[in-house]
């Protein structure tokens, strides 16, 4: 970065609009600065983080003048945890800028023609509406500059989320408002019942500490996992944690722990035991079940999964007879969705164990017409699976936030399906393979849906058809 610029304030840098990631953009010189946690609107003093020769980026130290943008942050953790960044923005304008957002990056990278963008389809609920959040147990609490200036004489110990961009601080969340049910009267009475006992909390330094994770899931069939991480192998330790929850929380379905004494939290390798209930939850949609084990991935909100689901269904406009390929499946929950309209769907995902759980998806809801198969997309989908396959018809297509290898997007052009049913948490990413679709597919049509309200996120499905 241009050095003299680190550190300098610019003064009442009137903010413009939001940019990707939810920054917001002023200028200073006629260069773009980058600023988080403002709203358009706002006339802020910044002072610059880091930059570069075409931009800088940099914090607000001083509001002189508030948006009519604004509205009142809920939470009393706002500013310290990564989690709502936009929740001083209010709801109708938080969708307006994510449809925004999808505008801008189609027409800054696709470079396509465009119908219209669909108003976003909102949220009903606009809080507690995850159903799964992860915490961390830490022995380094992060403590806010009135907190040290107090003098008190302050818990170290802290039981929830990492503070954007420090792995070893943790916030103490005394009630977070992503997750309704029993989410925070179990996180807050484990927590106290740690520190009553004197169990350790984890030192992510050392790598020592017998509690250090916990992770809560909740379905909308009022089922609630549990699963918590020990960071040492304390039995005596872990039973007083688990018998814990176990008599003081009739309501947790499925009360399931592991031992981890690895360097990093990912326990998708290890062995998790089961202490109480069943080793799964289920979601419900439409008639339909699917079962969550404590590894499976499962969309964050269910309720705007299924709005989601929906769109991708309708876009598809399946009438029974085609052959579809749902890229990216999962556990299968897409395939298993659309399977009742099609003739046959067949899941493609890299994760094994998620690949079972789509079959097992299928199977508990009597779903005969879906095949899955494990590996790397464009590993699998070669030459010879789809020789060996009937073409598909409509492929539905949701990758992660990176998007599709290039040979994926070339093998979808080889296929020539009818329609693309892309649906994305990046439109950026999405913007980029669309580009590369263009060669032989048409956009036509494009709804942005909000799955995390009071963030920045978007998710996005649009459909392509194939020109004549
Ligand atoms: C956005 S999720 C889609 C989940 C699913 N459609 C659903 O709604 O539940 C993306 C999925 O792509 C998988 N994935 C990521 N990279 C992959 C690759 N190279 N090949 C195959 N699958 C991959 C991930 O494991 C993840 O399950």
């Amino acid at each position: 970065m241009s050095r003299k610029l680190k550190n300098k304030i610019l003064h009442r840098i009137p903010i413009e609009r939001i940019a990707a990631e939810g920054k917001c953009v002023g200028h200073y010189e006629g260069k773009v600065v980058f600023v988080s946690h403002v709203a358009p609107g706002d006339v802020v003093d910044v002072r610059v983080t880091k930059g570069k020769s075409s931009f800088l980026e940099g914090e607000a130290i001083h509001i002189h003048k508030y948006s009519e943008n604004r509205t009142e942050p809920f939470c009393e953790h706002y500013g310290t945890c990564g989690g709502c960044k936009w929740q001083h923005i209010s709801y109708e304008l938080q969708l307006e800028y994510k449809r925004q957002q999808v505008i801008d990056q189609f027409e800054r990278i696709a470079k396509v023609p465009l119908p219209e963008v669909s108003p976003i389809i909102g949220a009903k609920e606009t809080r507690y509406y995850r159903n799964k959040l992860d915490f961390t147990f830490s022995n380094n609490r992060w403590l806010t500059r009135e907190q040290i200036d107090s003098g008190e004489n302050l818990e170290r110990n802290a039981l929830g989320f990492h503070i954007p961009k420090r792995f070893d601080k943790i916030v103490d969340i005394v009630h977070c408002h992503l997750q309704g049910n029993i989410s925070n009267e179990v996180r807050n009475r484990l927590r106290d019942f740690a520190l009553k006992e004197n169990i350790s909390f984890y030192d992510m330094i050392r790598q020592e500490g017998v509690l250090r994770n916990l992770i809560i899931r909740t379905s909308s069939n009022e089922e609630i996992m549990v699963i918590v991480q020990f960071g040492e192998e304390n039995h005596a330790a872990i039973k007083k944690v688990m018998d814990f929850l176990k008599e003081n929380f009739p309501g947790i379905t499925s009360l399931l722990y592991v031992i981890n004494l690895k360097k990093n939290e990912t326990f998708h390798d290890l062995e998790i035991l089961n202490y109480h209930g069943r080793d799964y939850i289920e979601e419900k949609m439409e008639g339909l079940r699917f079962r969550i084990g404590p590894k499976s991935f499962y969309q964050t909100n269910s309720e705007q999964a299924h709005r989601l689901y929906q769109v991708a269904r309708e876009f598809a406009g399946l009438t029974g007879d085609e052959v579809v390929f749902d890229l990216y499946t999962g556990t299968g929950t897409i395939a298993n969705f659309v399977a009742q309209k099609a003739k046959q769907v067949i899941g493609i995902e890299y994760v094994d164990a998620a690949i079972e759980d789509a079959r097992l998806n299928s199977q508990i809801n009597g779903i005969e017409n879906t095949l899955f198969y494990a590996g790397d997309m464009k590993d699998i989908l070669n030459e010879e699976f789809t020789t060996n396959h009937e073409k598909p018809d409509v492929i539905i297509t949701d990758p992660p936030r990176a998007g599709m290898h290039e040979d994926v997007v070339k093998m979808m052009l080889r296929l020539e399906a009818e329609k693309i049913v892309y649906v994305s948490c990046n439109p950026a990413t999405q913007a980029r393979d669309i580009a590369l679709l263009s060669e032989k597919y048409s956009v036509n049509r494009v709804q942005p849906v909000d799955m995390f309200p009071q963030t920045y996120h978007v998710e996005n499905v649009v459909l392509l058809t194939k020109n004549k």
